[in-house]
Parts: C-alpha cells; sequence; structure tokens
C-alpha cells in the first residue's frame, strides 16, 4: 500500500472543481440522526464538518499568500493551475458545509455558530502573527488528513458512508473525491517555497491535536443539547475514534506516513477504487452538476 518512496504528482492530474448544491436542513428534520439512527456518529459528522468552512478558508489563504509570496513565475505552470482549481474547490466545499452548519443552526444547535466565531477569530489571528509557509505547513498536513479520511472510507470503514442517508453520503463521497484529486497541491508548493521537513512535521502535530480538541468540543456540545451526554455515549465517542476500529486507529499508519522524510501524497492514488466504490453516488454528484448547471 505504501513503498513507493520519491512518488510524485500524476503529470496529467485532472482536479475537477464540481458545483453541487444539496438541501440538509429538511432531511435533518425529518431524520434527526440520519446515520443510521446513531446520535454519537451522526454528531461526530455534524461536529467534524463543521469545522471545514473555516478550515478551507485558511488553507486557501495560505496558499495564496505562499503562491504570491514566491511569484507566479517562479511557481511550474502545472502547479499554478493546480493551485487555482484547489481553491475552486475548496471555495465550493466551504459553501456546502456552511450550508449544513446552517441547517444545524436552525434546527436549534445555534451554539454551533459561537464555535465558527471562535475559529474565524483564531484564523484572524495566525494570518496575523504566523509566516504564510508556517500556514502552509498546517495546510499541507491537513490535506493529507482530509485525503487519509477518504482512504478510511473506500478501504478501511466504507460503514460511515453507506451508513448515511441522502444527501449527506453524496456530500461526503463528493467531497472525499475531490480531496483526493487535490491532495498533494499544498504539499507540492510547500516544497516549492523550500519548506523543510520539521516545519511539516510540526504541521502536521499541530493540526492533528487541534483538531481532535476543537471535534470533541463541537461533538460534545451537540450531545449535551440533545440531553445525551452521558456515561454510554462518552465510551461510544471514544471507540468510535480510538476503539479496535476506531477511525484514529485505523488512520494512525497512513497518517505516520507523513513523518517520512521521502513521503509524498500520491504514494497511494484512491481516485478510481473510489469510483468503483461509490460509483452510484458519484452518478447522482454528476446529474446534481448538471442539474445546477442548467438552472
Ligand atoms: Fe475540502
Ligand atoms: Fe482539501
Amino acid at each position: 500500500m505504501f513503498g513507493k518512496p520519491r512518488a510524485q504528482t500524476p503529470s496529467a492530474l485532472k482536479l475537477i472543481p464540481r458545483i453541487v448544491r444539496f438541501d440538509y436542513e429538511s432531511v435533518m428534520r425529518q431524520n434527526r440522526y440520519w446515520h443510521g439512527g446513531d446520535p454519537v456518529v451522526t454528531h461526530f459528522f455534524n461536529a467534524l464538518q463543521a469545522m471545514f468552512p473555516e478550515g478551507e478558508r485558511f488553507f486557501m489563504d495560505s496558499a495564496r499568500d505562499v503562491r504570491d509570496m514566491l511569484g507566479k513565475d517562479n511557481i511550474p505552470a502545472e502547479l499554478n493551475e493546480q493551485i487555482r482549481l484547489f481553491i475552486r474547490q475548496e471555495a465550493m466545499h466551504g459553501r456546502e458545509h456552511d450550508a449544513w452548519t446552517n441547517a444545524l443552526i436552525s434546527l436549534g444547535y445555534i451554539g454551533m455558530e459561537g464555535f465558527d466565531l471562535k475559529l474565524k477569530r483564531d484564523n484572524q489571528w495566525s494570518k496575523k502573527k504566523l509566516k504564510p509557509l508556517w500556514r502552509l505547513s498546517m495546510t499541507a498536513a491537513s490535506e493529507h488528513f482530509t485525503a487519509s479520511l477518504a482512504h478510511l472510507f473506500i478501504y478501511k470503514r466504507p460503514d460511515l458512508i453507506e451508513k448515511a442517508a441522502s444527501p449527506f453520503r453524496e456530500l461526503l463521497v463528493y467531497h472525499a473525491m475531490e480531496e483526493v484529486e487535490h491532495k498533494a497541491v499544498c504539499f507540492d508548493l510547500f516544497k516549492q517555497a523550500k519548506g523543510g521537513y520539521f516545519l511539516r512535521s510540526a504541521g502536521m502535530i499541530f493540526v492533528t491535536i487541534d483538531l481532535l480538541v476543537r471535534l470533541r468540543n463541537r461533538q460534545e456540545y451537540l450531545l449535551k443539547k440533545d440531553g445525551l451526554w452521558n456515561a454510554k455515549t462518552q465510551k461510544e465517542m471514544r471507540d468510535l475514534l480510538w476503539g479496535k476500529e476506531g477511525i484514529m486507529r485505523v488512520l494512525a499508519p497512513y497518517l505516520l506516513q507523513y513523518f517520512r522524510p521521502d513521503f509524498h501524497p500520491w504514494e497511494t492514488d484512491e481516485r478510481r477504487d473510489l469510483v468503483a466504490k461509490y460509483g452510484q453516488e458519484m452518478q447522482v454528484i454528476d446529474a446534481q452538476q448538471t442539474q445546477v448547471s442548467a438552472a
């Protein structure tokens, strides 16, 4: 699975900024625990995805800032084009995940606004205080994290997609596909800007801890709001991440690859397997796109 050192971004790589628009609120109103009727897993996804829009704006800014710092002329043309498409993909993800969070707020989880505000303030702080390359090291690490999640959905825990009701499952498949497509853009840009191994590794350590803390706070809030914060759900939350087939436990070997000095995100290519496994969802996504562009 691993073990192909010095891999490179495929020269014919295509990043497709798909246009989608799903209605989350009406589904949530009928089926609050849309992930197999399980509040812990449903709120895990509700909590995780709520960090994406602000996170993705942070990723776009850091890529733009480093690109501008280097100057487009000092970046290979393919990478410039990939940065442009990466920004378009992330902008669309942000819009959809904002819609998902707004649906949660409409259902009464108004505390989600406060979490978002705090994340926005933290990102503004880091934009002012941290060098663009430092922020890009966090972005490259986050992109490895999201691509690893896609890897997990395809090969290790397909149940996490299969038990999700529509349109959540389509959104997750759509997002997973684009995270795979652009997984190396910020990594390659970081290398182009002469980002070193220690900064790259520090970025991964920081974003992993930061993500786990923010995720837990949100998930705790959502469960508390439903009156479901108790010893049983807390154990289920721990098991979901750290149990035998737990998300973090299964992700760990893949995440740890990032610390190999010769690591490159394209050592694995999940695109074909994703389509093979979730072809039906990809069809819905493509049809959605046609509808949106025809509208
Ligand atoms: Fe994204
Ligand atoms: Fe991404």
